[in-house]
Parts: structure tokens; sequence; C-alpha cells
């Protein structure tokens, strides 16, 4: 059985105390934190930047004392110099939209250069043909199960034949690849998401729309846990 890796995504947490917020998801028993970066120009939102990171980075903290690694999500264009304010700014992982970029080969080589592991996120239309090129180079593989840019909304169902042509290239590739899912995940869908393929799931607005963050995360194990 894959190791399951959940990811609170803040966009749905509240703002008004997002230290205390990322506090509590920490504790509850999380693996990731999940952090969209929106520009309001690759998508009509705007959300926070390194800064933001840099200043919630102290606060990611694992019941056993170890950092919660920071899963930025680039919903930017141009990708190169938001980046590396990241990587500066504490993230573990960087993922960004390679049609967001000039030269996705070249954004995959800067990211991890800089020591951050890569990631490529595709949007509910983009194909995943750059994989041809690029899946020796990454280590995480983000489906959109949603169009990017708002948490809250419903999961696009053909994301499952994606994840499943996702996980068949991981697969053929034989190497450590992260395959995380996006959007619209609850305890609900989970399962049927992780039997398409997945092994990471982001969940914003059904973590931070509970009152008991633990419990849900709780629930979306369990289900992930059934035979
Ligand atoms: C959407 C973001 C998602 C979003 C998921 O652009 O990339 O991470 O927060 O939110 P939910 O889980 O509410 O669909
Ligand atoms: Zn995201």
């Amino acid at each position: 059985m894959p190791q399951f890796r959940i990811a609170p995504s803040i966009l749905s947490a509240d703002f008004a105390c997002l230290g205390e917020e990322v506090r509590r998801v920490a504790q509850a028993g999380a693996d990731w934190l999940h952090f969209d970066v929106m520009d309001n120009h690759y998508v009509p939102n705007l959300t926070f930047g390194a800064m933001v990171c840099r200043a919630l980075a102290p606060h990611a903290v694992l019941p056993d004392g170890a950092p919660m690694p920071i899963d930025v999500h680039l919903m930017v264009q141009p990708v190169d110099v938001l980046a590396q304010a990241f990587a500066q700014a504490g993230a573990a992982l960087i993922s960004f939209h390679p049609e967001a970029s000039a030269h996705p080969h070249r954004s995959v080589q800067a990211i991890r250069a800089a020591g951050c592991k890569a990631g490529l996120a595709f949007n509910p239309a983009t194909p995943l043909d750059v994989l041809d090129w690029l899946i020796d180079e990454i280590d995480l593989i983000l489906i959109m199960s949603v169009n990017p840019g708002f948490g809250g909304q419903a999961f696009i169902d053909s994301a499952l034949r994606k994840i499943e042509q996702a996980r068949r290239r991981i697969d053929a590739s034989g190497r450590d690849i992260r395959l995380e899912v996006d959007g619209g995940i609850k305890a609900a869908n989970i399962r049927r998401v992780a039997d398409a393929g997945a092994d990471t799931f982001v969940a914003g607005s059904a973590i931070f729309g509970q009152p008991d963050y633990a419990n849900v995360i709780a629930d979306m194990r369990a289900e992930l846990e059934k035979k």
C-alpha cells in the first residue's frame, strides 16, 4: 500500500489568524502544508507570497517536532522568480503549471538546484504530454481536479482518468514520484481518487470548513485504509 499524504490547503483557512491555523492543522494529523499561490494573472484570484510563507514556516511543526513540509503550488506566470523566492522562504516542494513557464525544463532544474523538490501541475483540460520530456526530472505530479483559482469547487470526474494515466507513466518510469490531487477532495471521494492511483491529497474546504480538523483527517485516513 502506498504511503498516503494529506496536504491541507490554507487557502480555506481563516486569514485573520493564519499562524494559529497552521499550528492547528499541523497538530491534527496532516502531512504537508499546501500553499496556494495565486497572482490574479495566471488565475483570477490573489492570495499570498513568499513573505507570508517565510512567516508561517516556523508554525508548521508536526507533533514529533519535525518541520511540516511546505508544498507550494504556484498558480503564477511567470514562474521562475517566485519559485526562487519560495525556495528561500522555506518551501520543501514547489509545483508550477508548465504552460505558465516559457521553459518548463529550466524551471524544474532551477527549483531542484535551489534544494526543493519540483512538481508539475496539470489543469483539468491540460494533457500530460509534457511528461514525455520531463518525467525523469521531477518529484511530483499534481493533477488539478478543479479549475485553479478558488477553493470549495466540485471535483471534476475526468480527473480520475488523468490520474490513472499519470500513475501508469510514473510506474513505467520506475522513479519515486508523488501523485497529488488537488480540488474537491473530501472523505466521501478520497478512496475513489486513491483507487485511481493518487497517493497525496490536497484538501482545503473539507478540512478548514469543519470545527475539528483532526476528525476530518482521521475520516480521510480511515477511508484510505479500507480494503
Ligand atoms: C485551487 C487550489 C486548491 C484548493 C483546493 O486553485 O489549488 O488547492 O485550495 O480547495 P478545495 O479542497 O476546497 O477544493
Ligand atoms: Zn493547490
